[in-house]
C-alpha cells in the first residue's frame, strides 16, 4: 500500500516537472499520431517556368523587387524538388515519418486561374509525388495556399483585396479535390493567412508591398483597412471551399479539412492590468481574428472595438456559409514572447503586433524569455507549445489540433560542421515535442506534429540566409546531407532518442 502511494506520488511529481526535463518517448503519443516534416511549393520546388507553370506573385516579386530579399535571390531553382522529389521521398522514408505536409503551387495547376485551362503537367507532378509518398507509407497532408498565387490573379483582382478571388480559389480547390482527393485525406485551405495578410497589406514586406504610416511607408496601400479586407476574402474563400468539400467530396473521399494559423504565445510583460490586457489583445489579433469567424461566425470583440468600421461585417449569407465547420485546426507555433501595452505608453507601431497596440519583446528585466534562434524575435520557449495547445483546445470546442509547423532557424555559416551539428535544433525539437507530450498526457486533443522543415529552403524575404532544415542543402550541388537533428528525429521516431539536453554531437555519430 505504502509502495503504491509512493508510486502515485512519484507519478504526480513527474507530471509536474517542466516538459523539457521529462523523458521523451514516441509511445506516449496516441496511436495513429502523425509525425512528419513540412515544406511549401515556392520554397522548395524551383522549375518556376517549366511544364506549363504560370508565374506566381512570388516569382514576379523576387524578380522585380530583389532588393526586398536579404540576399537578392529567388525561388527559381530553390531545392529543385520538382526534379528531385523521388530523392526527397526517399529521405523522408529513411527518417521514418508517417506523413508529409507540402503545398500545391496554384500557378502550376491553373497558370491563368479559372479563365485558363488546367495544366495537366502540373497535375501529373503532384500525382507522381502523392503516389511515391503512399508507396512508402507516407500520408500526404496538403496545403492549397501557402503564400503563392498566380500572378495573373494579383493583376486581375488585386490579389486577396478583390472579392472576385473567392470564386478563383473555390475553382482551384475543386480541381485539386477532384484530381487528388481519392488519395489525399488531409486538406488545408490556407497556411497562416493571419501572418500573410499582415506582412502583405500592413507591413508591406510580402508581395505586392502594400502599407501606409504608421505601419510602414509603401508606394500604395492602407494598413488600417486592407489587411482586414483581404482577411475577410480569405475567410470567405476558406468557408466556400470547406462547404464544397463537405457537400461534394468528404463522404466519398473520406478525408478531413482544416486551416493553419500562425500562433505565437503572448505572455504579459509585467503583472499590470494593461500588460495582461495587451497579451489578450495580441492573442485576439493573432488567433481569434480568423478562428472566431470560423467557429463562431463573428470577429472578436477586441478587434471590433479597436477597428470599428475598418473591420468588415459578415452578411447573413456569409454567416450561413461559415456554419460549415473545419475538421481540425493547424497550429504553426515557433515562439513565445512578452506583450507590452502601447495604449498607456506609446510605442513604435511598425511591428507585427502594432495593429493590436502591443509591442512584443523577448526581454524582461534584462533576461531573455528563451534562447535566441537565427530569426530575430524567435526564441526557444518549449512551454509555450503546451500553453498554446491548451488555449486553442479550450477556446475552440476542443477541435483536433495538428501542429503543422514548429522549427528552429540557423544562420548560414562557413563551417559545414557548424551547420550539420545543429545541436540547438535538436534541443529545440526535443523540448517542443516534450511539451506536446505533456499536453497530451493532460488530455489535449493533438493528432500530429510536423517539423519545419524537411530541408533548408528559400526562406521568403530572408532568401537563403537562414536555414530551417533537418537536412542541409548545398544550393550549388543540390546535395542533401542529414544534420544531427535528422538523426535525432529518426531515433525518436524509432523509439530511441537521447533524453537529456544535448551539449555536443558529432555529425557522423
Ligand atoms: C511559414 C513558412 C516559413 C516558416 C519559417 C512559417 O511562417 O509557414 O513558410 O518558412 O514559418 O519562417
Amino acid at each position: 500500500m505504502a509502495a503504491a502511494t509512493g508510486v502515485v506520488m512519484l507519478a504526480a511529481a513527474l507530471a509536474m516537472l517542466a516538459p523539457s526535463t521529462r523523458a521523451l518517448d514516441r509511445a506516449e503519443f496516441p496511436p495513429g499520431f502523425l509525425f512528419g516534416a513540412a515544406t511549401s511549393a515556392y520554397q522548395i520546388e524551383g522549375a518556376y517556368l517549366e511544364d506549363g507553370k504560370g508565374l506566381s506573385n512570388w516569382d514576379v516579386f523576387t524578380h522585380t523587387h530583389s532588393g526586398n530579399i536579404v540576399d537578392g535571390r529567388n525561388g527559381d531553382v530553390a531545392d529543385d524538388h520538382y526534379h528531385r522529389y523521388m530523392e526527397d521521398v526517399e529521405i523522408m522514408h529513411s527518417l521514418g515519418v508517417n506523413s508529409y505536409r507540402f503545398s500545391i503551387s496554384w500557378a502550376r495547376i491553373l497558370p491563368r486561374g479559372r479563365l485558363g485551362g488546367v495544366n495537366s503537367a502540373g497535375i501529373a507532378f503532384y500525382d507522381r509525388l502523392i503516389v511515391a509518398l503512399l508507396q512508402k507509407g507516407i500520408e500526404p497532408f496538403v496545403t492549397l495556399h501557402h503564400f503563392d498565387l498566380p500572378h495573373e490573379l494579383e493583376t486581375r483582382y488585386g490579389g486577396w483585396l478583390g472579392a472576385g478571388i473567392r470564386e478563383e480559389f473555390d475553382h482551384y480547390a475543386d480541381v485539386c479535390f477532384r484530381a487528388f482527393g481519392d488519395r489525399v485525406k488531409f486538406w488545408i485551405t490556407f497556411n497562416e493567412p493571419n501572418m500573410m495578410t499582415k506582412l502583405t497589406y500592413m507591413l508591406g514586406m510580402y508581395p505586392p508591398n502594400h502599407c501606409s504610416p504608421p505601419f510602414g511607408n509603401c508606394n500604395s496601400g492602407n494598413s488600417q483597412r486592407e489587411p482586414y479586407v483581404a482577411a475577410h476574402n480569405i475567410i470567405m474563400s476558406h468557408a466556400a471551399v470547406v462547404a464544397n468539400y463537405k457537400k461534394n467530396y468528404q463522404a466519398k473521399q473520406g478525408g478531413s479539412i482544416g486551416i493553419v494559423i500562425s500562433m505565437k504565445y503572448y505572455e504579459p510583460l509585467t503583472n499590470t492590468t494593461v500588460d495582461i490586457l495587451a497579451a489578450r489583445r495580441a492573442l485576439s489579433f493573432e488567433i481569434h481574428w480568423f478562428l472566431d469567424p470560423i467557429f463562431f461566425g463573428e470577429y472578436p470583440k477586441e478587434m471590433r472595438e479597436m477597428l470599428s468600421s475598418d473591420l468588415p461585417e459578415f452578411t447573413l449569407a456569409e454567416k450561413i456559409l461559415l456554419e460549415n465547420k473545419v475538421d481540425f485546426i493547424g497550429v504553426n507555433h515557433y515562439t513565445a514572447i512578452y506583450a507590452k501595452d502601447c495604449i498607456s505608453s506609446p510605442c513604435d507601431l511598425n511591428t507585427y503586433e502594432g495593429n493590436a497596440l502591443v509591442f512584443a519583446t523577448g526581454q524582461r528585466d534584462g533576461v531573455q524569455i528563451g534562447k535566441s534562434t537565427a530569426l530575430v524575435g524567435f526564441y526557444d520557449v518549449p512551454e509555450g507549445m503546451e500553453q498554446i495547445i491548451k488555449y486553442v483546445n479550450q477556446r475552440y470546442e476542443n477541435a483536433p489540433i495538428y501542429v503543422t509547423e514548429n522549427g528552429y532557424s540557423q544562420h548560414n555559416s562557413n563551417s559545414m560542421e557548424d551547420m550539420i551539428n545543429d545541436v540547438g535544433r535538436v534541443n529545440y525539437l526535443r523540448g517542443y515535442l516534450s511539451s506536446i507530450s505533456s499536453a497530451v498526457r493532460r488530455g489535449a486533443n493533438v493528432r500530429g506534429y510536423f517539423v519545419w522543415s524537411l530541408m533548408d529552403n528559400f526562406e521568403w524575404v530572408f532568401g537563403f540566409t537562414v536555414r530551417f532544415g533537418m537536412y542541409h542543402v548545398d544550393f550549388t550541388t543540390q546535395e542533401r546531407i542529414p544534420k544531427m537533428s535528422a538523426k535525432w528525429y529518426r531515433d525518436f521516431l524509432m523509439g530511441s532518442a537521447p533524453l537529456g539536453e544535448v551539449q555536443t554531437l558529432r555529425a557522423d555519430s
